[in-house]
Formats: structure tokens, C-alpha cells, sequence
């Protein structure tokens, strides 16, 4: 089994990811504050930015296919390589998903 090591950019964390297990299950092992919702791919709450290195994540449905090579989804995703990861960094994507619940959000205010 391949171990990697995942450097968290300006936090000072490091942990060692297998091959076989996501990133986000080794954060919440070692205590580290990896920010999640979903579990599935798909609401982008655990998206980090790849600063360098590359991962696996072929279950990473809520990345546009442009976003797979900068982004990981640390719920679906294992390191293919030593990592250099952001955690406060978002796709662009996300802002979509925002307005959208905004625009419901208004709706729904509307209505009452
Ligand atoms: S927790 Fe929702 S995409 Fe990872």
C-alpha cells in the first residue's frame, strides 16, 4: 500500500493518506477541521484547492470537468501523489450553487 503525504498550505498541517482511503477520512482521523456536508460529491463543501500534486476522484460529480485538475472534492478524493492542498479554496461552480439557492430563497420569500 502507497502512502503520500497532504500538506494543508498555510496551516502547518500535514497528514499521511494511503492510496485506498479519501482525504477527508484521514482529516477527520487525525482531528483536522476539513470542512464536509455531503460525503457523495456533490455539494463542494469539502473542496480544496490542488496547489500541487494529483489525485483520484472519479466520483467527484459536482466539478465541471474543467475543475477536476485544480480542485478536489476531499470526500471523494485519494492522493495519487504527494499533495499540496488549500482548504480555504473553492471551484467556480460553487458561486453557482449559491445564486441558485438565493434565487429559491427570494422565491420562497415571495410566496409567503
Ligand atoms: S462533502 Fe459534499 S462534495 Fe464532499
Amino acid at each position: 500500500m502507497t502512502e503520500y503525504t497532504v500538506e494543508f498550505v498555510g496551516t502547518g498541517e500535514e497528514i499521511t493518506v494511503s492510496e485506498k482511503e479519501t482525504i477527508l477520512s484521514r482529516c477527520l482521523e487525525e482531528g483536522i477541521a476539513q470542512e464536509y456536508s455531503c460525503r457523495v460529491g456533490m455539494c463542494l463543501a469539502c473542496s480544496a484547492e490542488i496547489v500541487d500534486g494529483d489525485v483520484v476522484q472519479p466520483a467527484a460529480r459536482g466539478l465541471t470537468e474543467e475543475e477536476r485538475d485544480g480542485y478536489a472534492l476531499t470526500c471523494m478524493a485519494r492522493p495519487a501523489s504527494d499533495l499540496k492542498l488549500d482548504r480555504g479554496k473553492y471551484p467556480p461552480s460553487i458561486e453557482a450553487a449559491g445564486s441558485a439557492d438565493a434565487a429559491g430563497d427570494e422565491q420562497a420569500a415571495a410566496d409567503d
